[in-house]
């Protein structure tokens, strides 16, 4: 049938259809409630269509039937945008928040003098959506112009495309809208639909996306809205550009929503206009509620169907975000909080194998550095030769590295997809890569351990474990120095440490005499190092650093410990924390004659093994008949910033939590105490901002000491 004349009866038909059709959509696909039956806004789409077809002037820019797509194009056109699309500035950790959170306050000249609290602004909380940001211009409310960001100058013109994304409204639901208007937010493809598509590549034999967001920018980009369709993207709106105030007339009339004054209220009215919004954004009236977001999105993200990377905080007073204004790149009112990316790919460049210090023998995967939660890796763990054989890891194989916030790294998965061609499957060796020795796994255990008891791996193993950190924290003894002390077999023992002299150690590769006369002090201090330390230190299988200070509370030596272990073990399983496991490995490293002799000759070179006398007193109270003495700082958190003039980190840690306290790394309204020493920074100020008590060192030590 030919084309005809549309009479009034039918264009009013055809706009009642548009309405109803276009409020359907916006029930289903923003608020996720839909008003109609799926054949019922089949039926009516069908008449609009059919009235469409027999009628082309009835066509309109708000049609439903506009969202299909047309003809495939043959290349996009470049726009320039109205506004620049500008970035954000990141910040990467809460210190750099308050630091952004202090310049913004410099440049609203709100910096607040000595003393003075800090001045809370309100800000809207948002996630940051990890799609491909898109600029909508409405004009007289519909939808004519949709363009990535390209540069931030100029992007594409990807109408087509974006008219098929359900959640975007062709026209806005306001009686008066302004006659120009741009909204910009988020594309994105769910991870369900992520799923499916790349499961429907995968079935045609076609490359896959790396991820939803690739998968989304892939799809914008195609010529064909029909794919685009298909693909079923999503949008959530954030910003708002209404025109300045003199072009607005008709804004606010009727019922339509006023104009907005805050980043909060423009959400309001880009969600009154038919937009969706992210329902998880936030009016965040302080900077301690902004950090509260990011804390509770840092997990509940994860169960979202969308990847978000951070959360981005926005200056909420438009007035305010005016005269804070832009540098080149970014507004200086907003920035993007990031969490640490946690998962990334890389090449498998090498298999390694570690030989710890209690023989067992670790696959290790060496691969192309890539920046993940915070730190550049090139190694990861592949835990043990089950993993490994589960991995199913090839010769250069491509695979997926984790690292989440402190945990080791770790492969997660291989991606066979980009195995190159003929690559040869990867297992553990047989025989100790150190030593030589052969390799022994026993029935029913997950590891592979070497048993040669003086394979150098061990020995190097156990010297690192006794002067690290938690242990002896011996300050100049790192890996190289201790490869070369074993090596040259300068070293046997740990006790061998304390016999060696400056001179020997400055004729050392990269040693000089100053490094070398440091490290025999450094060597010579650790000797005053707590009990708890040097049980630590010992290398005990299951003994970590809980278990060493619940065992050295308990047992204030090692005499002690070691006849406790062989002839009253009940008296350590009822040591809070502490299994049958550890009683058999505590009797079995006491029962081995290598470990006695370790043992003895540590006694002679000066080690005490046993409490020092202010700590027995701690212990005493502990246990006393108050019942509370050690727990003298029960139910309190510290904070410790700053150099504290005499006492290390670690030192301040240990007492505080020896007399019940606990350290914590951030200050909020629940922290007791912040202990501050030279140069402390933000958490001082913080803490001075929430009314927390401040204490320097010798304050900390009369708390102690009226505690104990
Ligand atoms: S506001 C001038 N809000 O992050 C401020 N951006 O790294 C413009 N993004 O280009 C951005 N979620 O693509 C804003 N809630 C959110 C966002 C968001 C994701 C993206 C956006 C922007 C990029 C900046």
């Amino acid at each position: 049938m030919a084309p005809t004349s549309a009479s009034a009866a039918q264009a009013a038909r055809a706009a009642e259809l548009r309405r109803l059709l276009n409020h359907a959509a916006h029930a289903y696909y923003v608020l996720d409630a839909p008003v109609m039956e799926d054949p019922v806004y089949d039926r009516l789409y069908r008449e609009l269509l059919e009235l469409e077809a027999a009628h082309p002037e009835l066509h309109s820019p708000d049609s439903p039937t506009q969202r299909v797509g047309g003809a495939p194009a043959e290349s996009f056109s470049s726009v320039e945008h109205r506004i620049p699309l500008l970035s954000l500035d990141n910040a990467f950790s809460l210190d750099e928040l308050e630091a952004w959170y202090g310049r913004l306050l410099k440049v609203l000249d709100r910096t607040p003098q000595a003393g003075e609290p800090l001045p809370q602004l309100a800000m809207v909380g948002e996630l940051k959506i990890d799609g491909n940001a898109l600029a909508l211009s409405y004009e007289h409310g519909v939808l004519v112009r949709a363009a990535t960001r390209g540069d931030g100058e100029r992007g594409e013109e990807i109408t087509a495309n974006v008219r098929t994304i359900q959640s975007v409204p062709l026209r806005l639901q306001l009686e008066h809208p302004p006659a120009w208007v741009e909204v910009r937010g988020e594309a994105l493809i769910p991870d369900g639909t992520f799923a499916a598509i790349n499961a429907e590549r995968a079935a045609r034999g076609e490359a896959l996306f790396a991820n939803p967001r690739n998968a989304c920018a892939g799809t914008l980009r195609q010529l064909d809205p029909k794919v685009v369709a298909a693909r079923r993207l999503d949008f959530f709106a954030y910003t708002l550009h209404l025109p300045d105030d003199g072009e607005s007339s008709g804004v606010a009339n009727g019922g339509d929503p006023a104009r907005p004054t805050s980043q909060w209220e423009s959400l309001q009215w880009l969600q009154a206009a038919g937009f969706k919004v992210n329902p998880n954004a936030e009016l965040l009236p302080s900077l301690a509620a902004v950090e509260a977001f990011f804390a509770r999105w840092e997990d509940e993200r994860k169960t979202l169907d969308y990847a978000t990377d951070g959360v981005v905080v926005k200056l909420d007073d438009l007035r305010l975000q005016a005269d804070a204004g832009f540098t080149q790149k970014a507004p200086r009112w907003a920035i993007a909080l990031k969490y640490a990316a946690e998962e990334a790919p890389s090449k498998l460049l090498r298999l390694a194998c570690q030989v710890g210090r209690t023989g067992v023998v670790t696959p290790v995967a060496e691969f192309e550095p890539v920046p993940l939660a915070g730190t550049t890796v090139s190694r990861a763990t592949l835990h043990n030769a089950d993993r490994l054989a589960e991995l199913d890891l090839h010769a250069g194989d491509t695979i997926v590295v984790r690292k989440a916030g402190e945990i080791i790294p770790e492969v997660v998965r291989v991606l066979p997809e980009l195995r190159p061609a003929g690559a040869v499957p990867l297992q553990l060796p047989q025989v100790c890569p150190e030593c030589g020795s052969e390799l022994v796994r026993e029935q029913g255990e997950a590891a592979t351990r070497c048993v040669n008891s003086s394979c150098p791996a061990i020995l190097r193993g156990s010297l690192r474990h006794w002067v690290s950190k938690g242990a002896l924290d011996v300050d100049g003894l790192g890996v190289k120095l201790i490869e070369q002390l074993v090596e040259k077999g300068l070293v046997g023992s740990i006790a061998d440490l304390y016999r060696l002299d400056g001179a020997l150690l400055a004729s050392l590769e990269r040693m000089g005499a100053r490094s070398a006369e440091n490290l025999v002090g450094a060597l010579a201090a650790s000797k005053a190092q707590p009990w708890h330390r040097q049980l630590y230190g010992l290398g005990i299988h299951h003994v970590g650093e809980v278990n060493a200070k619940a065992l050295a509370q308990t047992f204030p030596s090692a005499a002690e410990l070691a006849s406790a272990a062989a002839d009253t073990p009940e008296r350590i399983t009822a040591v809070f924390g502490i299994g049958e496991q550890i009683v058999q490995s505590l009797q079995q490293w006491f029962a081995t004659p290598a470990n006695q002799r370790l043992l003895e000759q540590l006694e002679a070179l000066g080690f005490s093994l046993a409490l020092s006398t202010a700590e027995r007193q701690v212990a005493a109270g502990a246990s006393g008949p108050a019942g509370d003495g050690a727990a003298a700082l029960q139910g309190q958190t510290f904070v410790l910033t700053g150099t504290l003039p005499s006492l290390s980190r670690r030192q301040a840690q240990d007492m505080i939590e020896a007399a019940g306290g606990k350290v914590t790394g951030s200050v909020s309204k629940k922290t007791s105490y912040v202990v501050a020493g030279a140069e402390a920074g933000s958490k001082l100020a913080k803490a001075e901002s929430l009314g927390v008590a401040v204490l320097d060192e010798a304050g900390l030590l009369q708390l102690l000491a009226q505690g104990s």
